[in-house]
């Protein structure tokens, strides 16, 4: 399973990078925004660290202007995947983006029929939310389990990733890892977490 680190804190990441543990990051605009710097300068700032995928997200809820802002992101580096919400202007976004060999990562995936949508489209990753779904007394642990095995019956049509998202904890890790996530994407203070053995 690959390891993403979900912060756009460059210091966090530069210092997470050195346990070459960290496969890709991914941020989204509540996380740069915390970072108090410009939104393409830590983009670019993270895609010069960590080689691999970079999913910066679009802010536009309009499918025309999430492919335009996509196309531009993606300009950054070559390693940026646009992430877009799983909505039907997402769902467009995705479509158009992914078939001009842009990366997308589809993101606030809540349900397995919303993630055999995201799948079709040809999406690169599919974000559920695990936390999120747990937040709401719905087991998103379940979701993951659920999404994975459908992927897994299409296999010859639907190539797009499970990544693992909104995780609290290095339990939950470990759980989205015997369920078959292709990819976790966690906090820094989660990974620090899963280090130390009380
Ligand atoms: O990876 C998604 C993440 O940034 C949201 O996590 O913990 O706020 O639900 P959380």
């Amino acid at each position: 399973m690959k390891f993403f680190i979900d912060t756009a804190e460059i210091e966090e990441i530069k210092s997470l990078s050195r346990l070459g543990l960290i496969d890709g990051v991914t941020t989204n605009p509540s996380l740069i925004y915390k970072s108090g710097k410009d939104f393409k300068t830590v983009i670019k700032e993270i895609s010069d660290i960590v080689k691999g995928p970079i999913s910066a997200e679009v802010t536009s809820t309009l499918a025309d202007e999430m492919i335009s802002q996509g196309i531009d992101l993606a300009k950054i580096s070559n390693n940026i995947v646009v992430k877009v919400p799983l909505t039907k202007d997402g769902l467009i976004a995705c479509k158009e983006l992914s078939l001009k060999n842009i990366k997308v990562n589809v993101t606030l995936c809540f349900s397995s029929a919303q993630a055999l949508l995201a799948g079709k489209l040809g999406a690169t990753y599919i974000s559920p939310f695990i936390g999120r779904l747990d937040d709401i007394g719905t087991p998103g642990l379940n979701l993951i389990k659920e999404i994975v095995d459908i992927y897994h019956i299409f296999k010859d049509d639907i190539k797009t990733q499970v990544l693992a998202a909104s995780i609290r904890s290095p339990l939950q890790v470990s759980q989205v890892a015997m369920m078959g996530a292709h990819v976790a994407t966690i906090p820094p203070k989660i990974i620090t977490q899963m280090i130390k053995h009380p």
